[in-house]
């Protein structure tokens, strides 16, 4: 069976968009419901994508936007809680509706981005649990009719992601400022971070594919490193000076508790949590190609080449 007209939930985010255009280019057509459809205007020019403006947390909303779709992609997903909206509302709760809104419109086939490491019973953050119930949910409800398929991605990186833009931001105040040390917390929290194409390739590879019913994908890039190696190659990439200093669990703790009171939410109690769980596959999973140390290998590259073009333009006083 081909699924050819999809709704795609989630598809204005970092990963969606990327998932968009590679389903579009592949010949699918894509619904994209969103709440800025403005900020997308990169993915307009795809004929097969529709990108329209719609409130999806509403259900009845959601019921009209599943009509005429054969397949629904569910990518929606916080990584902080606010006043307004819980872990439980977007990842156990919405999700709910997504499968009653498929089974009520007769739509067959859903497909769903969880994280590794999720657990409805041990995840060690209110996110991990959260994102299992919700993964556990549909592949309850999958089976009964809906075919169901769900991927758990280590952290992802690739252009536009928030993973390397985030600490490359804090490094770069840190030069700014001469702050000479960045303190790190949870510095030793392991991860194999994977590449946002390869992510999107194994998810639309999928799509069409009966073998794929029912299974649960974790998908690593092909390296693991601490989260202060990491760190360390990003300003290294960026050519920052600040040092990354690892602090020890007591102080992540106090760092997590102190942070998340501030606007913008860098760091929480619970993103604390879910950094004691490791986010690396389980042994005999194919690992996906692309190396994280090589991609920002080519970042460095492109800063270098920046910098050297930089002094050249000043050397000629333009
Ligand atoms: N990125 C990673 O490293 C990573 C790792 C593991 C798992 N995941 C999972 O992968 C999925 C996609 O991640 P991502 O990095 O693409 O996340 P993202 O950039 O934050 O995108 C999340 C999507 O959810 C939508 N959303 C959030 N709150 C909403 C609300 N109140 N109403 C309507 N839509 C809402 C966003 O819409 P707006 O654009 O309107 O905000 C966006 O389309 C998520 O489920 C995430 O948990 C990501």
């Amino acid at each position: 069976m081909k699924y050819s007209n999809i709704l795609l939930l989630g598809g204005s985010g970092f990963v969606g968009r990327h998932l968009a255009a590679e389903l579009a280019q592949r010949g699918y057509r894509v619904t994209l419901p969103c709440r800025r459809p403005h900020r997308l205007q990169a993915l307009k020019v795809l004929a097969n994508i529709n990108i329209l403006q719609a409130n999806i947390l509403q259900p009845d909303e959601l019921g009209k936007l599943c009509q005429g779709h054969d397949a629904v992609i569910n990518l929606v997903g916080i990584l902080n809680e606010s006043k307004k909206l819980s872990f439980r509302r977007m990842h156990v709760e919405f999700v709910q509706s997504v499968v009653q809104a498929c089974q009520k419109t007769g739509i067959k086939r859903l497909l769903h981005i969880s994280a590794l490491g999720a657990d409805q019973a041990t995840g060690s953050s209110q996110y991990l649990r959260s994102k299992g119930e919700g993964e556990n949910l549909i592949h309850t409800f999958g089976q009964n009719k809906l075919h169901v398929t769900s991927f758990q991605p280590s952290v992802i990186f690739g252009e536009d992601d928030s993973f390397i833009r985030r600490f490359g931001q804090i490094l770069k105040l840190c030069d700014a400022t001469y702050t000479f040390y960045f303190p790190l917390a949870c510095p030793n929290s392991r991860f194999s971070p994977v590449y946002v194409g390869d992510v999107v390739r194994a998810i639309a590879n999928r799509v069409d594919d009966p073998g794929s019913f029912s299974k649960r994908y974790p998908l690593c890039g092909p390296e693991t490193w601490t989260l202060q190696q990491i760190v360390e190659m990003i300003a290294k990439a960026q050519g920052n000076r600040c040092k990354v200093i690892g602090l020890p669990d007591s102080l992540s703790r106090l760092q997590a508790m102190l942070l998340q009171n501030l606007p913008g939410k860098l760091f929480t109690l619970d993103n604390y949590r879910s950094l004691q769980t490791p986010s690396t596959c389980p042994q005999g999973v194919t690992h996906c190609p692309t190396s994280f140390s090589g991609y920002l290998g080519g970042l460095a590259s492109m800063h270098s080449n920046r910098t050297q073009y930089d002094e050249y333009r000043k050397n000629l006083n333009l």
